[in-house]
């Protein structure tokens, strides 16, 4: 397998024209970048189409398009039908909505929308990597799920962060398949939660998110296999002792509790060392933690990743 030394998955360059762009967008509100995309405001001339975006993440890759992101999906909730779950979803209630963060926590909050919203949203272009190995590039609006965590203040205990999404069985037709533990369920490790990169999205492509990306709120966690990413939360516990994701319980052998982007380790039932990236022909080799190596190695330093996968 081709290697990529760390130093070369994220150059410094590169790495500071995001933090920049981070910085910069972090300035402005979600409206403003709604804005700033031309998403129709009350009043303005109806336009559905997403202006073609020549940006790229930090390792030069194109972003995906607003139609390739919202088309292709894994929602299980919904439909295992990549392709269908953009239909089932349509309306999809997710206002109002709250999010209820507890746990080992000195201050317990149930956070409307609106609250999320009032954290200051930024952009941040990430690359999916799917366990299925294809992936894609999508610019993301959200703010650290860090700036969340430190309002409930995590008590000496905590030490894992446990996700839920909402169950829904009567608007989500995939739910009411028994074969699934519902709800689905996620975890991190209580640093991995801290981790600047790991992000709460609300919109994508400066729009709010929409339902089959995981509206109103979801999960992004760019060097973990996509499946980490949950959709549509409704509660967030801290814990002490590891939490059993959906995939953990179904399928312990094939889908473990870290599930960071390995390309040397494979999935039981096919190699994990090259993607395809959709929108492209052919396949590429996929990076060690997804290409944020530099940024997260060292949070499993000591770590033996064949057997924490
Ligand atoms: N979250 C929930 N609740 N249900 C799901 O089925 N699928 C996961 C993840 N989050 C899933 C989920 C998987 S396997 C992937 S690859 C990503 O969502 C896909 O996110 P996207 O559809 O926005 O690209």
């Amino acid at each position: 397998m081709h290697k990529i030394p760390s130093s070369e998955i994220t150059p410094e360059h590169l790495f500071l024209s995001r933090r920049q762009l981070m910085g910069s967008a972090g300035a402005l509100s979600v409206a403003a970048l709604l804005a700033a995309c031309g998403v129709r405001t009350p009043g303005a001339p109806a336009t559905d189409t997403v202006p073609a975006d020549a940006r790229t993440d930090e390792l030069g890759d194109p972003l995906n398009s607003f139609e390739e992101i919202t088309t292709y999906n894994n929602y299980y909730e919904f439909t295992t039908d990549k392709q269908g779950v953009a239909r089932l979803a349509t309306g999809f209630q997710t206002s109002p909505w709250e999010v209820q963060v507890g746990g080992l926590v000195g201050n317990p909050r149930t956070f409307a929308l609106e609250d999320l919203l009032a954290f200051e949203q930024e952009e941040r272009i990430y690359r999916l990597r799917c366990v299925e190995a294809w992936s894609m590039v999508i610019p993301w609006v959200g703010f650290p799920l860090r700036r969340l965590l430190d309002v409930v203040e995590p008590r000496a205990g905590a030490q894992y962060v446990r996700f839920e999404t909402v169950f829904r069985p009567e608007e989500m037709p995939g739910q009411r398949d028994r074969y699934y533990p519902w709800p689905y369920v996620e975890g991190l490790r209580l640093d991995e939660a801290m981790h600047d990169l790991t992000l709460l999205a609300t919109g994508l492509y400066g729009r709010e998110l929409t339902p089959q990306n995981g509206a109103p709120v979801r999960l992004v966690v760019p060097w973990k296999y996509g499946f980490k990413s949950i959709k549509s939360i409704v509660k967030i516990d801290l814990v002490d002792t590891m939490p059993t994701s959906l995939w953990m319980a179904l399928a312990p052998n094939e889908y473990g509790f870290y599930a960071n982007v390995n390309p040397a380790v494979a999935h039981p039932r096919w190699s994990q060392a090259t993607e395809r990236r959709i929108g492209e022909r052919g396949r590429r080799e996929t990076l060690m933690f997804n290409g944020y190596a530099d940024e997260v190695a060292s949070l499993y330093a000591g770590m033996d990743l064949r057997v924490n996968y």
